[in-house]
């Protein structure tokens, strides 16, 4: 078999590169290694730049997540129980985010890829890149004990962090860099109405707490945890109970608790591999790429990734052009350095680090007493939350 583009992992940055390629009449396959169900039963990332709502609407799936998302115009960042608002649409000249979750947006996607037509096999076994330095790349993989062979013109990395495709680039040519956090985010689903409006980031004594939203029913909630914790010690309540001491008067007076539809813990780490290309192969997403989850960062980036790409492939394909194929990789890494940075930064402004010693504790105060009170610092804050332009630096 052959295609012209083969595309590994169907995560959102595989599924949407997969869209816009069907989109310009570009023959693709995708091979995931999971069933459906699994992938959409992860849940992550809950808020999406302007960027990937416009990607979403010329991939033609935006019509759900303009209904049922949430536009969010500001966040809040509490402190020392005092919140203080982050007025994005202000700081910024109008740009906003909306809050609509990965697990939906994954599920638009998948529709769509159901009606385009093109295959995706899922439950794909021993998934393996072959020939990647030349031109005539091809795949191979097992599915429902039979082995098969897919030829290809390029092969798009879109597996995530653990991944094949990082992983077949020879280790000489590649460079990677990596920050891993102290601790991790303990994350709970419940269908009950959020505490806020808004978003709230909380650096709180005993350590963080973000208290996010899927909708106006159903909340999504994280802490910081050490990473010796263990999903097993915490039920329901005990969550709930440390949530609460986390925020401020009017939030536990507010909070409103269930059961849980999901709990987890998510490490945190900061990752880049360079470049993104090998030969024929391009990592998208967090096949190249990780960020702490802080800034909101990771599926915005994977979305920004496959604009480059599919541009790149399109110009290939209409034109001849190889030009966005050859700075695909120099491209994707001046965005995403700017996005590392920023969740880097905003991670370390809102966690307990007391392995760093007292000095830095005083560091991280006054460094919150100057962001919460400097409007510069919250332009900059606002700029970099709400995504920057894609052609910024240009
Ligand atoms: P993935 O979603 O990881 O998809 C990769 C796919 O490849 C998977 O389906 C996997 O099964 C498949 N695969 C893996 N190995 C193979 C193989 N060998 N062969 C075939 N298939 C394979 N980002 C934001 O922008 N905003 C947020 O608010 C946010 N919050 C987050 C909160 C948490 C708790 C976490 C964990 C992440 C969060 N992120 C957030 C990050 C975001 O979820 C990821 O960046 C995003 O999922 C990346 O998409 P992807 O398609 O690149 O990778
Ligand atoms: C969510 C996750 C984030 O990392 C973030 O910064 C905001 C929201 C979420 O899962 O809702």
């Amino acid at each position: 078999k052959r295609t012209q583009v083969a595309i590994i992992g169907a995560g959102p940055a595989g599924l949407l590169l997969g869209q816009l390629l069907y989109k310009a009449g570009i023959d693709n396959v995708i091979i995931e290694r999971q069933a459906p169900a699994y992938v959409l039963g992860r849940i992550r990332a809950g808020v999406l730049e302007q960027v990937s709502v416009d990607l979403l609407d010329e991939a033609g799936v935006g019509e759900r997540m303009h209904r049922e998302g949430l536009v969010h115009e500001g966040f809040e960042m509490l402190w020392e129980g005092r919140r203080h608002r982050i007025d994005m649409k202000q700081l910024t000249g109008g740009k906003k985010v909306m809050v609509y979750g990965q697990t939906e947006l994954t599920r638009d996607l998948m529709e769509a890829r159901q009606a385009s037509g093109l295959p995706t096999i899922y439950e794909a076994s021993d998934v393996a890149l072959h020939d990647i330095a030349g031109t005539h790349p091809h795949v191979s993989f097992a599915y429902q004990g039979q082995s098969h062979q897919l030829a290809c013109d390029f092969i798009a990395g879109c597996d995530g962090f653990h991944g094949v495709s990082r992983a077949s680039i020879p280790r000489n040519v590649i460079r990677e860099y990596e920050k891993v956090y102290p601790f991790g985010w303990l994350g709970l689903l419940s269908d009950t109405p959020p505490v806020s409006d808004e978003l709230i980031y909380v650096n709180s004594p005993r350590g963080f707490a973000l208290c996010s939203q899927r909708s106006r029913t159903r909340s999504r909630y994280y802490l910081q945890v050490p990473l010796t914790e263990r999903i097993e010690n915490w039920s329901d309540e005990a969550f709930w109970q440390e949530l609460r001491l986390r925020l401020d008067d009017e939030g536990r007076e507010r909070l409103i608790t269930g059961p849980s539809l999901e709990k987890s813990i998510a490490p945190l780490r900061s990752f880049v591999s360079e470049p993104l290309r090998f030969g024929s192969l391009f990592l998208a997403g967090d096949a190249g790429h990780i960020v702490p989850p802080t800034g909101a960062k990771g599926l915005n980036l994977a979305a920004t990734d496959v604009k480059y790409l599919s541009n790149a492939f399109i110009e290939y394909y209409q034109q001849g052009s190889l030009e966005g194929i050859d700075t695909y990789s120099e491209r994707c890494l001046r965005r995403i350095w700017k996005a590392e940075r920023f969740s880097w930064w905003f991670t370390s402004l809102m966690h307990s680090f007391p392995e760093d010693g007292p000095i830095s504790s005083r560091f991280q105060e006054a460094e919150l007493e100057y962001v919460l009170h400097s409007e510069a610092a919250a332009r900059s804050i606002a700029e970099n939350y709400v995504g920057l332009p894609l052609d910024f630096g240009e």
